[in-house]
């Protein structure tokens, strides 16, 4: 047992959270693992259908009687955008389609549309017995907060610099998630578009000036010695998304796990992926398409989406997203029981040191 804020907040033991991870690596078996050690596990359910939150959140809360988090997206509505072949987006694309013998014309097939409506996916989690909401891309509106809070569900914003922290704080937020820049995955930026900031200890410390609110660190953290110092730092709790992704539990795709297990490739940001500026194992795509700008956030992603599905099929891996945190060399091959376990051990003893 180890008390924070955080840990008073929402009732747990452990100031250790298990971050969401889109894409099903984040799985109700995962989450109730660690929140039954004691710490806080986090569904991620950004992109899913009322019906599939109302599935996962019961599917979790069978498995575990102890608190654990939900997430969701802050997405603004955008109108799609008009793009035709001349679009500087479709343009940098067309190659690919082209050697990977993708029909064009799929390009301006702009028949998805936006993310799943935020309102229905908080009326399905307000069906379930859901008590802690955690959210990424920006500030949920003040009915969303409201309903919320009069249905005594605990609410936890996220913030990639100091402003969006004390935004948050004022929208709300009973806890704020700070994200630093070496986090796995899509930067939750909303001020800004992401593709900068301070990393994770720095961010710490300059939003501990401008909030009250318990702060958890997120980005780069792979061990209970990190955790430990960004709590001996005055963080509240640590979020951890990389280091549970190596774990079984995830059951993260073989050639992707394998490209995290051979260590070579580097980090970057790209936004080329989905419109949104995120931490990917750098890759001949997120080089190529540098220099590229990508349509906005959710678009780039379905106008690369068929990219996706046939270099999978074809096996060309340097085409595909392989999220990952900065420090993901630090990861290692364990079931979520072992990792939780250990970032518990390492972190009290490092506390008492
Ligand atoms: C595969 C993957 C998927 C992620 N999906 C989400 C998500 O759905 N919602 C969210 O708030 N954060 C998401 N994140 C970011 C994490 O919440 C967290 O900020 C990040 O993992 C911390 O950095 P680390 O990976 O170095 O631990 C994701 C991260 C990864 C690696």
């Amino acid at each position: 047992m180890f008390k924070t804020r955080f840990t008073k907040l929402v009732g747990i033991q452990w100031p250790i959270i298990q971050a969401p991870m889109i894409g099903g690596y984040s799985s109700p078996e995962m989450v109730s693992i660690v929140s039954n050690l004691g710490g806080l596990g986090t569904l991620a359910l950004g992109n899913l259908t009322p019906e599939q939150i109302i599935q996962q959140c019961n599917q979790t809360l069978s498995l575990t009687d102890k608190p654990f988090a939900v997430n969701l997206f802050v997405s603004q509505k955008r109108t799609i955008p008009e793009l035709n072949k001349y679009s500087q987006e479709v343009k940098a694309l067309i190659p690919y389609y082209q050697q990977l013998d993708i029909d064009e014309s799929v390009l301006f097939d702009q028949k998805t549309t936006n993310l799943p409506d935020l309102n229905s996916q908080i009326d399905a989690i307000l069906s379930t017995n859901i008590t802690i909401v955690t959210f990424t891309f920006g500030i949920p509106s003040p009915e969303i907060v409201k309903k919320l809070k009069q249905n005594s569900i605990i609410v936890i914003m996220t913030a990639t610099n100091a402003e969006e922290a004390a935004l948050a704080q004022k929208s709300g937020s009973d806890a704020v998630i700070l994200q630093g820049i070496n986090a796995g995955g899509h930067r939750a930026s909303f001020l800004t578009d992401g593709n900068g900031g301070p990393k994770a200890d720095l961010l710490l410390k300059q939003a501990s000036q401008a909030v009250s609110i318990p702060t958890i660190s997120t980005g780069g953290i792979m061990n209970g010695e990190q955790i430990a110092l960004h709590i001996k730092n005055g963080a509240d709790a640590c979020q951890l998304g990389t280091a549970y992704l190596f774990t079984d539990e995830a059951k993260v795709e073989s050639y992707y796990l394998e490209a995290l297990l051979e260590h070579e490739a580097d980090t970057c940001l790209s936004n080329s992926f989905t419109g949104k500026y995120a931490r990917v194992l750098s890759n001949q795509f997120s080089k190529e398409m540098k220099p590229y700008r990508a349509a906005p956030f959710p678009y780039q992603g379905q106008l690369t989406s068929h990219i996706r599905s046939k270099a999978t099929e074809k096996k060309l891996y340097e085409y595909l997203p392989f999220w990952a945190g900065a420090s993901y060399s630090l990861g290692r091959r364990q079931t979520a029981e072992s990792l939780t376990k250990t970032l518990i051990d390492e972190l009290t003893s490092s506390m008492i040191s």
